[in-house]
């Protein structure tokens, strides 16, 4: 299938409840696929927020999972950032879509992966493993993160380097993007890691904060909870880990009716 003929084909009308017409695909590795779906016109979401997608399961009850809006709040269509679980009752099916398809979308965005559940601040570190990255592909090219940060960070890492190309090639755009460029010049500032396979810089978040060694690569202070704010998205044993190192730092967590220095969220697979 030539896939410039794909991307450019009209959506076909929507026949199931609530759903959408997917736009575009890409695979970047054999583990990791992202995905591109009409926005249902009503959908207003904040940066950071999830909604349920699916599809329809094979008794008739769809199947469906939390999936962290990749995009900005403010493109005409929705990106989403997806592993592919060989016997996951989603992606197992998920991951064999094309444009053209339709799946399912809940337009009910939630979540606490948001800049209104941070107290201000001086410098905004998005720390993400995996498929984690997706919540901050959408708060990177929202002009309010630069508007409320003088400085922000993503951490990446994963364990193999080509695991890392879905936020890298979307964080190394943006300088040069006519929409959002003007706000991320010299203010967002990249620093992946991978965990398994030899690159330029390694180890995981958690010890590159402990030892250190991001500041100095970087050149800036250490996490202090009076400047710093922390968005947290990855496994389950990261997030848990990461929240120890932030609160055994001062760092308390942020909800949307209780701001604070920090919030987390789980990165969903299924
Ligand atoms: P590592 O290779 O040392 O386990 P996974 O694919 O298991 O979700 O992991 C994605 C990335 O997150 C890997 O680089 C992994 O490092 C790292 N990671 C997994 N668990 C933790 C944790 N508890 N704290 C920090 N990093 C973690």
């Amino acid at each position: 299938m030539d896939p410039d003929v794909t991307e450019n084909a009209a959506p076909k009308p929507a026949t199931l409840p609530d759903a959408q017409t997917v736009t575009g695909v890409k695979h970047w590795t054999d583990r990791l696929f992202s995905f591109r779906v009409t926005r249902p016109r009503s959908l207003r979401f904040r940066s950071g927020e999830f909604v349920m997608i699916g599809l329809p399961g094979k008794d008739g009850r769809p199947v469906m999972r939390a999936y962290s809006i990749a995009s900005p709040a403010w493109a005409d269509e929705l990106e989403f950032y997806s592993i592919k679980v060989p016997d996951g009752p989603l992606t197992s099916r998920l991951q064999h879509i094309e444009p053209g398809d339709q799946i399912i979308l809940r337009p009910k965005p939630v979540g606490t992966l948001v800049l209104d559940a941070l107290l201000p601040g001086k410098r905004l570190w998005m720390l993400a493993t995996g498929t984690g990255i997706a919540p901050f592909a959408s708060l990177v090219r929202d002009p309010e993160t630069y508007e409320k940060f003088e400085q922000v960070i993503v951490m990446h890492t994963c364990r193999l380097k080509a695991e890392l190309d879905y936020g890298r090639e979307l964080i190394e755009s943006l300088p040069d993007d006519p929409l959002i460029g003007e706000f991320v010049r010299g203010k967002l500032r990249y620093y992946p890691t991978t965990t398994r396979e030899d690159s330029p810089q390694m180890g995981r978040i958690t010890d590159n904060l402990q030892s250190g060694k991001v500041f100095a690569d970087l050149g800036v202070p250490p996490l202090d909870p009076s400047q710093d704010r922390a968005m947290v998205c990855g496994s389950l044993g990261f997030n848990r880990d990461m929240k120890t190192l932030l609160e055994s730092i001062g760092f308390r967590e942020g909800a949307n009716s209780e701001p604070a220095e920090y919030v987390v969220e789980k990165a969903f697979v299924g």
